[in-house]
């Protein structure tokens, strides 16, 4: 049977399995780490190859900060490389980039360099990426009802709440991909993937390469999306 490929257009990645990938090989956790920004640059690249609109990484959540003092150091300090010598050229060649988190509670110096590439590449037309640091589903509803409740307003809908998340302005995510086996949410887009398409991969995150992103491709597009209707005919 042949399949229609069908492109999605907000994928979300779970980069899971770096500290498993690094102890397989008998490394430091902090290899894995540095292999996981290797797969993010083939993940970004492969991505607009393939004319993908949206991508968004879950990189650092809120309970991450109960992991040793050294690796979240060590983590902090790969993101601000990353965005000085990456993120710096994507801007360039007109991808638009945004953080998705508390960014306040970040490191002055990653923090700055972040801010300064959210704000100068907010105009370009590329595809965007999306950076989810300081990131948890639940921090982000709450935050999205005290803006709310500060307005003044005593009712919302659906839609406001949606304009006060991070994710404001983008499309929810079409699919979320989880690497490294475990078929959990770990507090990511909870609000936004209410008709996400769920892909858990057991492949460690730094060996996710363009095979990987195609057989994720043509496993969503032989989902039928239904969305509460009836099966579709063809
Ligand atoms: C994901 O890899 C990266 C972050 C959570 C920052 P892990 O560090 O969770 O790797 P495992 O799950 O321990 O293998
Ligand atoms: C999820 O991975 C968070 C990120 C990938 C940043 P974790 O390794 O922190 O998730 P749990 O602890 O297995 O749920
Ligand atoms: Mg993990």
């Amino acid at each position: 049977m042949s399949i229609n490929i069908k492109i999605p257009r907000h994928v979300a990645f779970i980069m899971d399995g770096n500290g498993r990938w690094a102890k397989q090989r008998l490394l430091p956790r902090k290899m894995g780490h540095r292999e996981g920004v290797k797969a993010m640059k083939t993940m970004i690249e492969e991505c607009d190859k393939l004319g993908i609109e949206y991508v968004t990484f879950y990189a650092f959540s809120t309970e991450n900060w109960a992991r040793p003092q050294e690796e979240i150091d060590e983590l902090f300090s790969l993101v601000k490389k990353f965005a000085d010598n990456e993120l710096a050229k994507y801007k360039d060649k007109g991808y638009r980039i945004r953080i998705l988190g508390d960014v306040t509670q970040l490191p002055d110096e990653t923090r700055d360099v972040l801010t300064e590439i959210v704000s100068s590449s907010k105009d370009n037309k590329g595809m965007q990426i999306n950076i989810a640091l300081n990131y948890g589903g639940r921090q982000e509803i709450v935050q999205a009802v005290n803006k709310i409740l500060q307005s003044g307003l005593s009712q919302i809908d659906s839609d406001m709440l949606s304009d006060c998340m991070y994710t404001f302005g983008m499309p929810d995510p079409d699919i979320i991909v989880r690497s490294g086996g475990e078929k959990r949410l770990s507090n990511f887009l909870i609000w936004q993937c209410a008709y996400s398409e769920f892909i858990f991969v057991d492949e460690y995150w730094p060996d996710f390469d363009r095979k990987v992103l195609d057989s994720i491709i043509m496993e969503y597009s032989r989902r039928d999306r239904r969305y509460g209707k009836i099966a579709r005919l063809d």
